[in-house]
Protein backbone atom coordinates (compact mmCIF):
# COMPACT_ATOMS: atom_id res chain seq x y z
CA UNK A 1 0.00 0.00 0.00
CA UNK A 2 1.22 3.64 -0.71
CA UNK A 3 3.01 4.91 1.96
CA UNK A 4 2.59 8.85 0.91
CA UNK A 5 4.41 11.92 2.50
CA UNK A 6 2.76 14.85 2.78
CA UNK A 7 3.53 18.39 3.03
CA UNK A 8 1.02 21.53 3.48
CA UNK A 9 2.49 25.40 3.80
CA UNK A 10 -0.41 26.84 1.82
CA UNK A 11 -1.16 30.00 4.28
CA UNK A 12 -0.51 29.44 8.11
CA UNK A 13 -0.13 26.37 9.18
CA UNK A 14 2.67 23.99 8.76
CA UNK A 15 2.24 20.41 8.28
CA UNK A 16 3.77 17.26 7.93
CA UNK A 17 1.77 13.91 7.45
CA UNK A 18 2.19 10.17 6.65
CA UNK A 19 -0.83 8.88 5.12
CA UNK A 20 -0.75 4.75 4.54
CA UNK A 21 -3.10 3.45 0.73
CA UNK A 22 -4.64 7.25 0.57
CA UNK A 23 -7.01 6.97 3.63
CA UNK A 24 -5.06 5.50 7.02
CA UNK A 25 -3.87 8.69 8.72
CA UNK A 26 -0.28 7.60 10.51
CA UNK A 27 0.59 11.38 11.67
CA UNK A 28 -0.71 14.88 11.06
CA UNK A 29 1.22 16.88 12.74
CA UNK A 30 0.14 20.88 12.49
CA UNK A 31 2.01 23.54 13.47
CA UNK A 32 -0.51 26.66 13.78
CA UNK A 33 1.17 30.32 13.27
CA UNK A 34 -1.65 31.97 14.79
CA UNK A 35 0.17 33.45 17.79
CA UNK A 36 3.02 34.98 15.24
CA UNK A 37 0.14 36.89 13.62
CA UNK A 38 -2.27 37.88 16.10
CA UNK A 39 -0.30 41.25 16.64
CA UNK A 40 -0.63 42.16 12.96
CA UNK A 41 -4.66 41.18 12.67
CA UNK A 42 -3.75 39.26 10.09
CA UNK A 43 -1.28 36.85 8.15
CA UNK A 44 2.09 38.09 7.46
CA UNK A 45 3.07 36.17 4.03
CA UNK A 46 6.59 37.24 4.66
CA UNK A 47 6.46 35.83 8.41
CA UNK A 48 4.32 33.31 7.48
CA UNK A 49 7.14 31.98 4.94
CA UNK A 50 9.90 31.80 7.40
CA UNK A 51 8.33 30.24 9.76
CA UNK A 52 7.35 27.60 7.51
CA UNK A 53 10.92 27.47 6.75
CA UNK A 54 12.05 26.85 10.48
CA UNK A 55 9.80 24.77 11.43
CA UNK A 56 9.12 21.85 8.84
CA UNK A 57 12.75 20.00 9.52
CA UNK A 58 11.33 19.43 13.44
CA UNK A 59 7.63 18.51 12.29
CA UNK A 60 9.47 16.21 9.20
CA UNK A 61 10.97 14.11 12.17
CA UNK A 62 7.95 14.26 14.62
CA UNK A 63 5.85 12.73 11.45
CA UNK A 64 7.97 10.13 10.20
CA UNK A 65 8.50 9.64 14.16
CA UNK A 66 4.42 9.45 15.28
CA UNK A 67 4.06 7.11 12.15
CA UNK A 68 7.11 5.10 12.96
CA UNK A 69 8.31 4.74 9.72
CA UNK A 70 11.55 5.58 8.27
CA UNK A 71 12.50 7.63 4.90
CA UNK A 72 13.15 4.69 2.83
CA UNK A 73 9.45 3.16 3.42
CA UNK A 74 8.09 6.49 1.60
CA UNK A 75 6.75 5.40 -1.51
CA UNK A 76 6.00 9.38 -2.24
CA UNK A 77 6.40 13.02 -2.00
CA UNK A 78 2.58 14.91 -1.95
CA UNK A 79 2.96 18.75 -1.28
CA UNK A 80 0.64 21.59 -1.86
CA UNK A 81 1.04 23.80 -5.19
CA UNK A 82 -1.62 26.36 -4.52
CA UNK A 83 -3.75 27.95 -4.27
CA UNK A 84 -1.92 29.82 -1.48
CA UNK A 85 0.31 32.36 -0.42
CA UNK A 86 3.16 32.60 -3.14
CA UNK A 87 6.06 32.64 -0.77
CA UNK A 88 4.63 29.87 1.92
CA UNK A 89 4.05 27.58 -0.90
CA UNK A 90 7.71 28.16 -2.03
CA UNK A 91 9.03 27.25 1.10
CA UNK A 92 6.48 23.56 0.74
CA UNK A 93 7.46 22.99 -2.62
CA UNK A 94 11.13 23.61 -2.53
CA UNK A 95 11.75 21.25 1.00
CA UNK A 96 9.31 18.77 -0.88
CA UNK A 97 11.50 18.81 -4.10
CA UNK A 98 14.92 18.75 -1.58
CA UNK A 99 13.70 15.66 0.24
CA UNK A 100 12.61 13.58 -3.04
CA UNK A 101 15.82 14.11 -5.09
CA UNK A 102 17.73 13.16 -1.32
CA UNK A 103 15.24 10.32 -0.86
CA UNK A 104 15.49 9.10 -4.46
CA UNK A 105 11.20 9.33 -3.83
CA UNK A 106 8.47 10.27 -6.85
CA UNK A 107 6.84 13.87 -5.88
CA UNK A 108 3.12 15.16 -6.82
CA UNK A 109 1.83 18.51 -6.75
CA UNK A 110 -1.20 18.83 -4.75
CA UNK A 111 -4.34 21.50 -5.35
CA UNK A 112 -5.21 22.87 -1.86
CA UNK A 113 -9.03 22.78 -2.64
CA UNK A 114 -9.28 18.74 -3.98
CA UNK A 115 -7.07 18.39 -0.65
CA UNK A 116 -10.10 19.44 1.42
CA UNK A 117 -12.54 17.17 -0.46
CA UNK A 118 -9.88 14.33 -0.31
CA UNK A 119 -10.06 15.27 4.04
CA UNK A 120 -13.42 13.47 4.14
CA UNK A 121 -12.25 10.31 2.34
CA UNK A 122 -10.39 10.19 5.25
CA UNK A 123 -13.12 10.59 7.96
CA UNK A 124 -15.30 7.79 5.83
CA UNK A 125 -12.58 5.62 4.37
CA UNK A 126 -15.45 3.71 2.31
CA UNK A 127 -16.48 6.84 0.68
CA UNK A 128 -15.77 7.47 -3.43
CA UNK A 129 -16.84 9.31 -5.90
CA UNK A 130 -18.39 10.58 -7.71
CA UNK A 131 -19.64 13.23 -5.28
CA UNK A 132 -20.39 16.94 -4.72
CA UNK A 133 -18.55 19.12 -2.66
CA UNK A 134 -18.77 22.59 -1.05
CA UNK A 135 -15.43 23.52 -0.08
CA UNK A 136 -15.46 26.65 2.47
CA UNK A 137 -12.47 28.44 2.74
CA UNK A 138 -10.69 31.68 3.59
CA UNK A 139 -10.03 32.29 0.19
CA UNK A 140 -12.68 30.04 -1.90
CA UNK A 141 -16.55 29.06 -1.57
CA UNK A 142 -16.79 26.56 -4.78
CA UNK A 143 -19.63 24.03 -5.25
CA UNK A 144 -18.16 21.09 -7.26
CA UNK A 145 -18.73 18.10 -8.90
CA UNK A 146 -15.95 14.85 -8.50
CA UNK A 147 -17.00 12.60 -11.19
CA UNK A 148 -13.74 10.41 -10.35
CA UNK A 149 -10.35 10.39 -8.37
CA UNK A 150 -8.36 13.18 -9.78
CA UNK A 151 -11.23 15.30 -11.63
CA UNK A 152 -13.02 18.32 -10.09
CA UNK A 153 -15.39 20.49 -11.96
CA UNK A 154 -16.34 23.64 -10.20
CA UNK A 155 -19.82 24.64 -11.17
CA UNK A 156 -20.68 27.71 -8.87
CA UNK A 157 -17.98 29.90 -6.41
CA UNK A 158 -17.53 33.38 -5.01
CA UNK A 159 -17.81 36.54 -7.09
CA UNK A 160 -16.11 38.37 -4.39
CA UNK A 161 -15.06 37.63 -0.79
CA UNK A 162 -14.98 34.12 0.35
CA UNK A 163 -17.11 32.44 3.12
CA UNK A 164 -14.00 32.44 5.58
CA UNK A 165 -12.83 36.15 4.08
CA UNK A 166 -16.46 37.37 5.12
CA UNK A 167 -16.21 35.63 8.37
CA UNK A 168 -13.45 37.32 8.83
CA UNK A 169 -13.48 40.68 7.98
CA UNK A 170 -16.91 40.55 9.97
CA UNK A 171 -15.34 39.17 13.12
CA UNK A 172 -12.52 42.17 12.68
CA UNK A 173 -15.56 44.46 12.19
CA UNK A 174 -17.17 43.03 15.67
CA UNK A 175 -13.40 43.58 17.55
CA UNK A 176 -13.38 39.74 17.47
CA UNK A 177 -9.55 40.11 16.58
CA UNK A 178 -8.05 37.06 15.02
CA UNK A 179 -8.19 34.89 14.13
CA UNK A 180 -12.02 35.91 13.18
CA UNK A 181 -14.01 33.06 12.24
CA UNK A 182 -13.42 30.82 15.06
CA UNK A 183 -14.44 33.70 17.49
CA UNK A 184 -17.67 34.65 15.34
CA UNK A 185 -18.80 31.85 15.92
CA UNK A 186 -18.46 31.54 19.57
CA UNK A 187 -19.71 34.90 19.70
CA UNK A 188 -22.75 34.21 17.41
CA UNK A 189 -23.71 31.03 19.74
CA UNK A 190 -24.91 33.63 22.40
CA UNK A 191 -26.39 35.83 20.20
CA UNK A 192 -30.11 35.77 18.42
CA UNK A 193 -30.10 36.25 14.34
CA UNK A 194 -33.55 37.54 14.23
CA UNK A 195 -32.78 40.37 16.51
CA UNK A 196 -30.82 42.17 14.27
CA UNK A 197 -31.26 40.88 10.76
CA UNK A 198 -29.10 40.83 8.17
CA UNK A 199 -29.71 40.56 4.50
CA UNK A 200 -29.15 36.55 3.17
CA UNK A 201 -26.91 37.35 -0.47
CA UNK A 202 -28.53 35.66 -3.00
CA UNK A 203 -27.61 35.36 -6.94
CA UNK A 204 -28.93 34.17 -9.70
CA UNK A 205 -27.79 30.66 -10.28
CA UNK A 206 -24.79 28.73 -8.39
CA UNK A 207 -22.71 31.93 -7.60
CA UNK A 208 -21.92 33.53 -4.58
CA UNK A 209 -21.31 37.03 -3.17
CA UNK A 210 -20.24 38.32 0.21
CA UNK A 211 -19.03 41.46 0.04
CA UNK A 212 -22.56 43.19 0.27
CA UNK A 213 -23.28 41.70 3.46
CA UNK A 214 -20.46 42.60 5.01
CA UNK A 215 -21.34 46.31 3.83
CA UNK A 216 -24.34 46.05 5.48
CA UNK A 217 -22.83 45.01 8.35
CA UNK A 218 -20.84 47.69 8.75
CA UNK A 219 -23.60 50.01 7.86
CA UNK A 220 -25.61 48.57 10.74
CA UNK A 221 -22.29 48.85 13.46
CA UNK A 222 -22.26 52.85 12.10
CA UNK A 223 -26.12 53.07 13.09
CA UNK A 224 -25.69 51.96 16.18
CA UNK A 225 -22.36 53.86 16.90
CA UNK A 226 -21.80 53.82 20.81
CA UNK A 227 -24.57 52.98 21.97
CA UNK A 228 -24.00 49.26 21.40
CA UNK A 229 -23.95 46.57 23.78
CA UNK A 230 -22.03 43.34 24.03
CA UNK A 231 -25.65 42.06 23.19
CA UNK A 232 -26.09 43.61 20.03
CA UNK A 233 -22.23 42.48 19.15
CA UNK A 234 -23.43 38.63 19.48
CA UNK A 235 -27.27 39.42 17.62
CA UNK A 236 -24.87 40.51 14.73
CA UNK A 237 -22.16 37.99 15.01
CA UNK A 238 -25.73 35.34 14.29
CA UNK A 239 -27.42 37.23 11.63
CA UNK A 240 -24.03 37.15 9.57
CA UNK A 241 -23.24 33.94 10.40
CA UNK A 242 -26.63 32.84 9.16
CA UNK A 243 -27.02 35.31 6.26
CA UNK A 244 -23.84 33.22 4.98
CA UNK A 245 -24.48 29.75 6.58
CA UNK A 246 -28.13 29.79 4.34
CA UNK A 247 -26.60 31.36 1.40
CA UNK A 248 -23.88 28.72 0.92
CA UNK A 249 -26.43 26.16 1.79
CA UNK A 250 -29.04 27.70 -1.05
CA UNK A 251 -26.84 26.50 -3.52
CA UNK A 252 -26.33 22.87 -2.68
CA UNK A 253 -29.75 22.95 -2.06
CA UNK A 254 -30.46 23.56 -5.94
CA UNK A 255 -28.30 20.85 -6.77
CA UNK A 256 -29.59 18.07 -4.37
CA UNK A 257 -32.11 15.82 -5.71
CA UNK A 258 -35.71 15.95 -4.30
CA UNK A 259 -36.81 13.84 -1.64
CA UNK A 260 -39.35 12.65 -4.37
CA UNK A 261 -36.42 12.21 -7.36
CA UNK A 262 -34.66 9.94 -4.69
CA UNK A 263 -37.59 7.61 -3.75
CA UNK A 264 -38.45 7.20 -7.85
CA UNK A 265 -34.24 6.70 -8.33
CA UNK A 266 -33.82 2.57 -9.33
CA UNK A 267 -30.99 1.08 -7.23
CA UNK A 268 -31.68 3.61 -4.32
CA UNK A 269 -27.84 5.01 -4.42
CA UNK A 270 -27.83 8.03 -2.46
CA UNK A 271 -25.41 10.68 -3.52
CA UNK A 272 -22.42 11.47 -1.83
CA UNK A 273 -21.93 15.16 -0.83
CA UNK A 274 -18.83 16.55 0.93
CA UNK A 275 -18.85 20.13 3.41
CA UNK A 276 -15.45 20.56 3.88
CA UNK A 277 -12.55 23.47 4.17
CA UNK A 278 -11.98 25.56 7.46
CA UNK A 279 -15.43 26.86 7.29
CA UNK A 280 -16.72 23.50 7.57
CA UNK A 281 -15.23 23.82 11.03
CA UNK A 282 -18.52 26.26 12.05
CA UNK A 283 -21.33 25.09 14.36
CA UNK A 284 -24.28 26.54 12.42
CA UNK A 285 -22.93 25.35 9.12
CA UNK A 286 -22.59 21.87 10.89
CA UNK A 287 -25.96 21.81 12.16
CA UNK A 288 -27.63 23.23 8.77
CA UNK A 289 -26.17 20.99 6.10
CA UNK A 290 -26.63 18.06 8.08
CA UNK A 291 -30.61 19.25 7.63
CA UNK A 292 -30.41 20.37 4.33
CA UNK A 293 -28.68 17.41 3.18
CA UNK A 294 -31.34 14.52 4.75
CA UNK A 295 -32.81 12.31 2.83
CA UNK A 296 -31.41 13.10 0.10
CA UNK A 297 -27.96 12.44 -0.03
CA UNK A 298 -25.46 11.17 2.16
CA UNK A 299 -23.34 14.23 3.94
CA UNK A 300 -19.71 13.78 5.16
CA UNK A 301 -18.26 16.29 6.74
CA UNK A 302 -14.84 15.96 8.01
CA UNK A 303 -13.96 16.08 11.77
CA UNK A 304 -12.75 19.88 12.97
CA UNK A 305 -8.87 19.25 13.13
CA UNK A 306 -8.96 17.98 9.34
CA UNK A 307 -11.35 21.17 8.26
CA UNK A 308 -8.62 23.59 8.94
CA UNK A 309 -5.54 22.57 6.93
CA UNK A 310 -3.41 20.18 7.27
CA UNK A 311 -1.03 17.86 5.68
CA UNK A 312 -2.83 14.36 5.42
CA UNK A 313 -5.56 15.37 3.14
CA UNK A 314 -2.37 16.64 0.92
CA UNK A 315 -1.37 13.53 1.30
CA UNK A 316 -4.53 11.97 0.67
CA UNK A 317 -4.99 13.61 -2.78
CA UNK A 318 -1.62 12.96 -3.64
CA UNK A 319 -1.80 9.44 -3.57
CA UNK A 320 -4.57 9.44 -5.71
CA UNK A 321 -3.04 12.08 -7.84
CA UNK A 322 -0.03 9.79 -8.53
CA UNK A 323 -2.75 6.85 -9.07
CA UNK A 324 -4.23 8.60 -11.69
CA UNK A 325 -1.75 11.00 -13.38
CA UNK A 326 -3.55 11.68 -16.82
CA UNK A 327 -6.37 13.17 -14.40
CA UNK A 328 -4.32 16.01 -12.77
CA UNK A 329 -5.43 18.96 -14.85
CA UNK A 330 -1.83 20.72 -15.55
CA UNK A 331 -3.58 24.41 -16.00
CA UNK A 332 -3.17 24.37 -12.07
CA UNK A 333 -0.04 26.21 -11.02
CA UNK A 334 1.12 28.37 -8.40
O1 LIG B 1 -9.16 25.92 4.99
P1 LIG B 1 -8.59 26.89 5.94
O2 LIG B 1 -8.00 26.37 7.23
O3 LIG B 1 -7.49 27.77 5.24
C1 LIG B 1 -7.62 28.15 3.89
O4 LIG B 1 -7.42 27.28 3.02
O5 LIG B 1 -8.00 29.32 3.68
O6 LIG B 1 -9.75 27.94 6.25
C2 LIG B 1 -9.52 29.03 7.07
C3 LIG B 1 -10.80 29.82 7.18
C4 LIG B 1 -10.59 31.14 7.91
O7 LIG B 1 -11.22 32.17 7.15
C5 LIG B 1 -11.26 30.90 9.23
O8 LIG B 1 -11.77 32.07 9.83
C6 LIG B 1 -12.38 29.95 8.84
O9 LIG B 1 -11.78 29.08 7.93
N1 LIG B 1 -12.91 29.22 9.99
C7 LIG B 1 -14.16 29.37 10.46
C8 LIG B 1 -14.27 28.52 11.60
N2 LIG B 1 -13.07 27.88 11.77
C9 LIG B 1 -12.26 28.31 10.76
N3 LIG B 1 -15.18 30.14 10.04
C10 LIG B 1 -16.32 30.07 10.75
N4 LIG B 1 -16.51 29.30 11.83
C11 LIG B 1 -15.52 28.51 12.29
N5 LIG B 1 -15.71 27.74 13.36
ZN1 LIG C 1 -7.47 25.41 3.31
Amino acid sequence: MTLTLGIETSCDETSVAVVEGGRRVLSNVIHSQVDLHREFGGVVPELAARDHLERLPHLLDLALAKAAVQPADIDLCAVTRGPGLVGCLLVGVGVSEGLAAAWAKPITGVNHLWGHIYAAMLARPDLEPPLLGLVVSGAHSDLVRMPEHGRFEVIGRTRDDAAGEAFDKAARMLGLGFPGGPALDRLARTGDARRQPLPRPSLPGLEYSFSGLKTALLYRLRDLGDRITDQDRADLAAAFERSVVESLLEKLDKVLPTGGEVARRAGGELQEVVVAGGVAANSLLRRRAAEVVEGRARLTMPPLELCTDNAAMIAAAGTYAAVHPADVDPSLSW
